[in-house]
């Protein structure tokens, strides 16, 4: 590899053997939940990571700030499990708006305890917000996440419009049998209230390995329920790396979105690179090798050693997730430890 080479460690950003390059950095901040959604977590939880192995606030800082500093990262979502459970969040949060160039920086969360949560991350910097929410029936809602948690979600989402926390996305998972009628209600729900909705395909990322192709609702299931009493219209704004197809809904000027990954999959134009709550960078949310930098890290690896190390993990990223291969084996970690 000649020093010139773009994807040569020891320069420049986080570019893989297929020419992409990651600029958006999703940060797991805990594995633990306070839902057991069924699609994600058994009801008796999963074994957590060790308070030991878990990154600090000031080490998750310093590895955001190599990111950014080193490695041209220019978004950074933090996730969870659920994120508003970690203490030091609005701090993480304030420390990631302060870098320079400054990252977009955004959440992913279940919104339990946004209610309260909204104004202390909106002062801290805080650009947008992402809720989890896959039914508005509260029965329904209790008996998938095995908690009767759906006015504190509400709630929360509400407080984030209220804190200009927006665009407010709403992420939704449809469950054959289970909550696919959800669907038309969630989309009259969000465009009442002026939330974006987007609907993702179940990913073979549950902690009980049950996912099933076939079982899966697709993205032309949802498709033909919202068109039964909808008008959809492609939204013709470019698409760029972001994984929803779009669609402007009757004259409301508002969409709802589908990510489609499994059927119409865009891992050719991704990136995104991850970091876990334990301090292991991940090139893919599918991905089965992932790189120590927590171990670095704490043996006090210079910021420079550690972006080599980013780097490195990063050139070896697959084109593709492969899950339509009859090889494929999903990851050993479930969703709740990589992060969305
Ligand atoms: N497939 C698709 N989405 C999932 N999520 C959790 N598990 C899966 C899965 N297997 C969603 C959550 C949340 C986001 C982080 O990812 O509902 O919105
Ligand atoms: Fe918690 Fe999200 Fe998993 Fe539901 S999907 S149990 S909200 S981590």
């Amino acid at each position: 590899m000649r020093p010139s080479d773009p994807a040569a460690p020891g320069s420049g950003g986080l570019v893989d053997r297929h020419g992409r390059v990651a600029t958006d950095l999703r940060v797991s901040l805990t594995d633990r939940c306070n839902l057991r959604c069924t699609y994600c977590m058994p009801p008796e939880g999963l074994d957590w990571l060790p308070k030991v192995e878990v990154l600090t606030d000031e080490e998750i800082i310093r590895l955001v700030r190599i990111g950014v500093e080193q490695l041209g990262i220019r978004e950074v979502r933090f996730t969870g499990g659920e994120p508003l459970l970690r203490p030091g969040l609005p701090g993480i949060v304030a420390a990631a708006t302060a870098l320079r160039p400054r990252p977009e920086v955004s959440l992913t969360t279940n919104a339990i305890g946004l209610s309260r949560m909204a104004p202390a991350l909106a002062a801290a910097g805080l650009d947008r917000i992402n809720v989890s929410l896959d039914t508005l029936d509260r029965a329904r809602f209790k008996q998938h996440t095995h908690r009767d948690r759906l006015p504190d979600v509400l709630a929360g989402l509400q407080a984030a419009k209220d804190a200009g926390l927006t665009p407010v996305k709403v992420n939704a998972v449809l469950l054959r049998g289970i909550n696919e009628d959800d669907a038309l209600p969630l989309l009259e729900y969000c465009l009442e209230h002026g939330y974006e909705l987007r609907f993702i395909e179940q990913m073979p990322l549950d902690a009980h390995h049950a996912w099933t192709r076939s079982e899966m609702v697709t993205a032309e299931d949802i498709l033909g329920r919202l068109t039964a009493t909808h008008t959809l219209v492609p939204d013709v704004e470019d698409r760029g790396a972001a994984p929803a197809e779009r669609w402007l809904v009757d004259d409301t000027g508002l969409t709802v979105g589908i990510i489609a990954s499994v059927t119409r999959s865009f891992c050719g134009a991704c990136d995104r690179t991850r970091l876990t709550a334990d301090g292991q960078i991940r090139n893919c949310l599918f991905a089965r090798e992932e790189s120590d930098l927590r171990t670095a890290l704490r043996n006090g690896a210079s910021d420079a050693e550690l972006a080599d190390r980013w780097r490195i993990a990063t050139l070896s990223k697959l084109p593709g997730h492969g899950i339509d291969d009859p090889s494929f084996l999903q990851p050993s970690r479930p969703m709740s430890a990589i992060g969305g």
